[in-house]
């Protein structure tokens, strides 16, 4: 029996294919890198023809790699990013509006009065990081879209549920409950598209796809896409796929995924605690129409600090010497970075701050403005599980880490002695493609449940919080500090 499965994981700045095998081994990867449009400040746009185009090269380039019968297709994608396309050609009417974009801050704030009401049901904030003022404004902006939505002929869909349709031929509309929960638009403890919510945001019911399990057979590729038709067996929301890809299966279970942002997801069972610290209710998968249900700290700042560091202020030329200039420095020198370049998420929420450094001297090196840049991500983490705990969630026992900067020892080190919780890192940092490889092996057969899946997950390694107290007190005040005085108070 063919027991491999090709995981498509659409990130925000690539987009990758990986295959796994039975063991949940990486047998083959392929990955591309793809433009971002910034057409304004705070507006951050993709080409959907660049996605779909890379989306078919590297599944090719990675299923012929691996040279093996491939059993189901995965997705995990970049959520919230909104697609907009004609039903009838399935051309896209405008470029996605990405996650990052800011847009909507204006229309987010006059409906400001709403945020219980959207609070309770969604389990997010109103801001414009979720899909609905995205869809909006290109129904606003695009001429006649608006009342071609209305008539049906327009489609929406999260960057899964694109590619799902592409991957089908057109034949299928359809997302995930992870995708679905980050539109605005998702009533998340019924577990349906709510009417009420789709009227505030002014987003045609018409245009929402199906919503299904993360574990469920979305449809069949078209065919001469590839070898042969495949099945679509497995979606979710990447920092979700990541929480079920590091095996987070029981309550008070917690990862933290560092790539172009962080997202801490806690996994609080059945139960959606509502968070009185401005964190995210979420949730997390749902099998057999059970949810299973997630606290988020939303962090929209990590990995992209040091791609500035690289592309936008060109003290380093590649990411990976921060690890190096960190370390060659005993501490930040007293400077600070806020990261707020897209505004400041969990647990601020303030669309309008803007990215800040403090605390600079004529003593300042550019190895102290990288040593600060990786602070900050472990300071903004400290801030999550604080968030967390004063939620009434436990301070969970250990923090799994993954994503590109969980590699760096240095910032893992100094992250556990922040937080005061032991880190820990699996062999495997692929996480979030693992997670969608899960759900589509379950649909399949190819694993038998949660059990197995747990068994498949290794201890790289494990680093305990050794700071001394005063130090993680001072440092704790001084980035407090350096927030307090970004925040804009909007
Ligand atoms: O919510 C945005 C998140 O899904 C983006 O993840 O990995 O592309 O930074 P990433």
């Amino acid at each position: 029996m063919a027991d491999h499965i090709l995981v498509i994981d659409q990130g925000t700045t690539s987009t990758r294919a990986i295959v796994f095998d039975g063991e949940a081994r990486r047998v083959a990867i392929a990955k591309r890198e793809f433009a971002q449009h910034y057409p304004a400040p705070g507006w951050v746009e993709h080409d959907p023809a660049d996605i779909w185009r890379d989306t078919l090269a590297v599944a090719r380039e990675a299923m012929e790699r691996a040279a093996r019968p491939i059993a189901a297709i995965g997705i995990t994608n970049q959520r919230e990013t909104a697609v907009v396309w004609d039903r009838a050609t399935g051309e896209p009417i405008h470029r996605a509006i990405v996650w990052q974009d800011r847009r909507g801050a204006d229309t987010c704030r006059a409906l400001k009065g709403e945020e219980a009401t959207v609070r309770a049901r969604t389990g997010l904030l109103i801001d414009p990081y979720f899909s609905a003022t995205k869809i909006a404004w290109i129904l606003d902006n695009v001429a006649g879209a608006r009342a071609r939505a209305e008539r049906g002929e327009l489609a929406f869909g999260t960057i899964d549920s694109f590619l799902i349709h592409r991957l089908t031929g057109g034949a299928v509309h359809a997302t995930d409950v992870t995708n679905a929960s980050r539109t605005m638009l998702f009533d998340i403890h019924r577990g349906e598209w709510d009417e009420e919510l789709c009227h505030l945001f002014r987003v045609p019911a018409a245009m929402l796809p199906q919503v299904h399990d993360n574990a469920h057979l979305y449809g069949t590729t078209a065919a001469g896409l590839f070898d042969r038709p495949l099945p679509i067996a497995g979606v979710a929301g990447d920092q979700q796929a990541a929480l079920f890809g590091q095996a987070c299966f029981a309550r008070g279970m917690a990862k933290s995924t560092y790539g172009t942002g962080c997202f801490l997801l806690l996994n609080t069972g059945e139960e959606a605690i509502a968070s009185e610290h401005r964190l995210l209710t979420t949730p997390a998968w749902r099998s057999g129409g059970t949810t299973t249900y997630a606290l988020e700290g939303s962090i929209f700042v990590a990995g992209a600090a040091v791609k500035w560091l690289r592309d936008g202020l060109g003290v380093i030329t590649h990411a990976s010497q921060t690890d190096d200039m960190a370390t060659q420095v005993p501490d930040s020198h007293g400077v600070y970075m806020v990261p707020a370049f897209t505004g400041l998420g969990a647990p601020h929420w303030d669309a309008q701050a803007r990215g800040a450094i403090y605390g600079l001297t004529l003593g300042a090196t550019a190895a102290h403005l990288a040593r600060a840049a990786l602070e900050a991500v472990a300071y903004q983490t400290m801030d999550l599980v604080d968030a967390m705990v004063a939620d009434g969630g436990e301070r969970p026992a250990i923090l799994r880490v993954d994503g590109g900067m969980a590699a760096n020892d240095w910032l893992c080190t100094f992250m556990a002695g922040m937080i005061g919780t032991p880190v820990e890192r699996p062999h495997d940092l692929e996480t979030t493609a693992r997670g969608a490889a899960f759900h589509a092996g379950l649909a399949t057969g190819v694993w038998s449940g949660t059990d197995e899946l747990g068994r498949l997950w290794q201890r790289e390694r494990c680093f305990e919080p050794s700071m001394a107290d005063d130090r993680r007190i001072a440092l704790s005040a001084g980035w407090h500090d350096a927030v307090r005085r970004t925040l804009t108070g909007d």
